[in-house]
């Protein structure tokens, strides 16, 4: 029909996953009460995120066990728990009840999640960590680097999402390099689309660099956090988290 919209228009922009662990960092600083998450997510939640995401690292560096459990009982939005693939970790999650488990890679040493999760060394200590969140009715996605044998690997498990890192596209030189990498996002996207698997993207995202990661097809939930609260210093978390939104929703 003539009048009938392109495709696009009847699908949604993906979701907006706020992670918040910056603000538990800056308590952390002096050990204190404030700036207190469960804040922050309610602001998160005013200013227009469809998800509050946050990562329980092994040495809580960050995030505490009691922000996980308050934060359970108060986020009205999707609660996406970051969480590493040791049995102990996922005992925690499955107490906690988080709609989402995304299993990271974690280093004790590193500053931030470097490296997408490595799976196929890990088959079996993976496999079981998807199966009991899965058994427990919890949501697993798995951070990947768009690499098509982790990929695989990773569906073959039984996970319900992907969320691909986008680290290497957000330092990339704009030009050729940004673009090659923009590729590789995209054509691991379409994988996991004939997967059958949901799309997520993630890490180095920031105000400039997410409408292209936005527009890649089917793409379902995008996590942000450094650049949303570095701007949040300057405007306020709501007002942050808004700009974000509109940017996602701009490319649509
Ligand atoms: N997704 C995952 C799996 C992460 O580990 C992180 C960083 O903790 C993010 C998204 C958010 O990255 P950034 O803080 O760079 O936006």
């Amino acid at each position: 029909m003539s009048n009938s919209k392109p495709a696009s228009h009847h699908r949604r922009p993906p979701r907006l996953g706020v992670n918040i662990d910056h603000v538990a960092t800056l308590r952390q600083a002096r050990r204190g009460i404030e700036p207190d998450p469960v804040w922050a997510a309610v602001a998160c939640e005013i200013g227009g995120a469809d998800g509050i995401t946050v990562h329980l690292r092994e040495d809580r560096r960050h995030i505490q066990d009691r922000d996980v459990r308050v934060l359970r009982e108060t986020v009205q939005i999707d609660l996406n728990l970051e969480l590493s693939i040791e049995p102990e970790m996922v005992a925690i999650a499955l107490a906690l009840r988080p709609d989402q488990v995304t299993l990271v890679p974690e280093r004790r040493e590193e500053v931030t999640t470097e490296g997408g999760l490595a799976v196929s060394p890990r088959l079996k200590v993976v496999g079981e960590a998807v199966a009991r969140l899965r058994d427990a009715g919890i949501r697993v996605s798995a951070f990947l680097d768009p690499d098509p044998s982790e990929i695989d690997a990773s569906v073959k498990l039984g996970v319900e999402a992907i969320e691909l890192h986008t680290g290497r596209y957000a330092e990339a030189r704009e030009g050729r390099d940004r673009d090659a990498e923009l590729e590789a996002l995209r054509s691991a996207g379409v994988r996991i689309i004939s997967a059958g698997v949901g799309l997520h993207a993630g890490h180095g995202l920031n105000y400039r660099n997410v409408g292209d990661v936005a527009a890649i097809p089917e793409m379902a939930e995008l996590n942000i956090g450094h650049a949303i609260v570095c701007r949040a210093v300057f405007v306020g978390l709501e007002k942050a988290v808004r700009e974000m939104k509109e940017c996602i929703t701009r490319v649509w």
